[in-house]
């Protein structure tokens, strides 16, 4: 059973289509799976945001296929960890898990490069230009971490 992973934005076309692409990138597909989802149910069924396909283009990933999907509650039980763009993200999520046990799984991906300073990944939708390019930036940061310690705590 591979171990599985799962990037949580708002709308599931900005952020986590890239921080998917970007761990998934990482770690190697037999023994790990990595998906996203979003709170928000605007954007079920597309594409990621082209701003989003285009920076990751030129870092050499391919999210084009990628289709957006609603965080659910059965997602607890599916994914062993769950990584959520900012502190809304993280308040939305919470509050949807049964018991101590879901709440565990979920942290703020910028936590494993900042620990405890609780940073958002900035939603880009409606900000500036070169902000996907940032995005990207501190999600490879981020997920260059976040898959050195996966690799080292399910190599065994
Ligand atoms: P994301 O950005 O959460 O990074 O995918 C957003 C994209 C669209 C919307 C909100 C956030 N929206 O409200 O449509």
């Amino acid at each position: 059973m591979p171990v599985k992973i799962l990037m949580v934005c708002l709308g599931n076309i900005c952020r986590s289509p890239l921080a998917e692409g970007i761990l998934a990138s990482k770690l190697p597909n037999d023994k790990f799976f990595v998906d996203s989802a979003g709170t928000g149910s605007w954007h079920i069924g597309h594409a990621p945001d082209n701003r989003s396909i285009t920076t990751a283009k030129k870092n050499g990933l391919n999210i084009a296929n990628q289709k957006g999907r609603q965080f659910s509650k059965t997602d607890f039980d599916t994914f062993d960890y769950i990584f959520v763009m900012d502190n809304t993200n993280y308040r939305d999520v919470i509050h949807l898990a049964n018991n101590e046990i879901q709440k565990e799984k979920v942290q703020l991906i910028l936590n494993s490069i900042f620990p405890d300073e609780n940073v958002d990944v900035p939603d880009p939708y409606y900000g500036v230009a070169n902000g996907f390019d940032m995005v990207y930036q501190m999600l490879d940061e981020a997920c260059d971490v976040i898959a050195q310690r996966l690799i080292a705590k399910h190599s065994e």
